[in-house]
């Protein structure tokens, strides 16, 4: 037997696409099914009576009994040096930046302590069943090395990149148009589709780079064209003043990015809470995607998402923790709060729905959908195993839900990286909970 071959039973869930509706969305739960998965692929998913002849011989199953199998997570925007920084109390955004987040950056100037860190961040997505991730590193080349080369020893598909700032932070944290636009191309040059990662260019939002550096940004988007670039838009009103304040020429905050070409079906931005009428067209005239970011807007009060509006107008849209702004790692817990955030809003999101953003629609937001999402054969097999009975409280809720519907409702409101027991990544273990040592006396 190959050791690259896997086979899973146990109870799945993910959602199947609608062939001739892809807005539409189906919750699809097969009770006693069978994943097969061989050098990283999955080659088959079904009912266990249909597969159980297609085992290769010899490959062993891992019967997984009532546990319950779904996608890996896809996480659409986190910041990998604000881990260490994650519920520090206080005010609104730009505060919180000057307060915590840009001294934590700092930091990362420092290559051993990049490298200690990026190991603790990847340890933490796997740990909540994330298996890809679209983050911000710093503006230091060195801690996106210590990412890329973290997330390599798991075989983990990740999207990441430099942070490009030349204005409005500490000395220490800013680069120069010239030495961002190098620094990115040579990380490009070194990490971009090497194995599973990939490189997003980052400028961190329009008030921290000049019309420049900007331009230079466009510059790599045309030069790479498979690159992709993520930022920040529209998340809280004052940051929306002072972006008309500095670039006064341009129609909206949106404008700022389109201008300089960073838009497009591979461009994701952060939060879009306060969008206006023409973002909105524009949005969705370049196929640019939404990542939606409900702990980390609910904690620093930044405003309330709109989601219905972004299905109307037919704009890609991804949940992410946005940690350290964000709250937790967990998207469970994510879900949760997207579920609150939506339901302030008359919005209600159903299970399915939130299943959905965290696996195939992250995948359609970041373009990957035609590789990670769900169980089609031929994607990447990156799932993991959650256990309905983690907790007492969540057993207990469990064991009165009627529907699979129920129990994933279940599973997101009260579950976390309890619930996670184990985490895939291209068909390998990379994760399995310890389980629950002494309580400390
Ligand atoms: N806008 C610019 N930088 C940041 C950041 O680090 N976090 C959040 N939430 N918003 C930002
Ligand atoms: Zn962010």
């Amino acid at each position: 037997m190959s050791k690259e071959e896997l086979a899973i039973r146990g109870q799945f869930l993910d959602i199947a696409e609608v062939a001739d509706d892809p807005s539409a969305l189906r919750l699809r739960h097969v009770k006693d099914g069978l994943l097969l998965v061989h050098n990283g692929l999955i080659t088959w998913f079904g009912a266990w009576t249909d597969g159980k002849e297609k085992i290769p011989q010899s490959c062993p199953v891992h019967d997984l009994g009532d546990k319950i199998i779904v996608p890996g997570f896809i996480d659409t925007h986190i910041h990998f040096p604000q881990a260490e920084i994650i519920g520090s109390h206080g005010e609104q955004l730009l505060q919180w930046l000057e307060n915590y987040a840009f001294p934590a950056e700092m930091r990362y100037g420092d290559e051993e302590y990049a490298f200690g860190m990026a190991d603790f961040f990847i340890k933490e997505l796997l740990k909540n069943g994330t298996t890809t991730a679209m983050v911000f590193c710093t503006v230091h080349p060195q801690s996106v090395d210590a990412l890329f080369t973290a997330a390599e020893k798991k075989g983990m598909r990740l999207i990441a990149g430099k942070v490009l700032m030349d204005r409005n932070a500490p000395a220490g944290l800013l680069d120069t148009p010239e030495s961002g636009y190098d620094e990115s191309k040579a990380l490009i040059e070194k990490w971009h589709k090497r194995g599973r990662l990939l490189y997003a260019l980052t400028p961190r939002f329009a008030p921290t780079s000049t019309n420049e550096q900007l331009a230079l940004a466009g510059k790599l988007k045309k030069e790479y064209p498979d690159i992709y670039l993520q930022t920040h838009l529209s998340e809280n009103r004052e940051e929306i003043n002072w972006v008309r304040q500095l670039f006064p020429e341009r129609q909206n905050y949106l404008d700022v990015y389109h201008h300089h070409g960073l838009t497009g079906k591979r461009s994701v931005f952060a939060h879009c809470i306060h969008v206006e009428d023409g973002e909105w067209d524009r949005l969705r005239t370049t196929d640019s995607a939404i990542a939606f970011c409900p702990t980390s807007n609910l904690f620093l009060g930044s405003g309330l998402f709109d989601l219905h509006r972004a299905r109307k107008e037919k704009v890609k849209v991804g949940l992410a923790t946005d940690v350290g702004g964000g709250t937790s790692f967990s998207m469970l817990q994510t879900a949760n709060e997207a579920y609150k955030v939506l339901q302030l809003r008359q919005q209600n999101l159903s299970a399915t729905e939130a299943l959905y953003l965290a696996t195939l629609g992250g995948a359609r937001a970041l373009c990957l959908d035609h590789l990670l999402g769900n169980f089609l054969p031929g994607k990447e097999a990156d799932f993991i195993v959650l256990d309905p009975g983690a907790t007492q409280l969540l057993s207990m809720r469990s064991q009165k839900t009627r529907t699979a519907n129920e129990l994933l409702f279940a599973l997101m409101i009260l579950g976390d990286d309890r619930a996670v027991v184990a985490t895939y990544v291209n068909g390998h273990l990379v994760h399995k909970r310890q389980p629950e040592t002494e309580p400390r006396r």
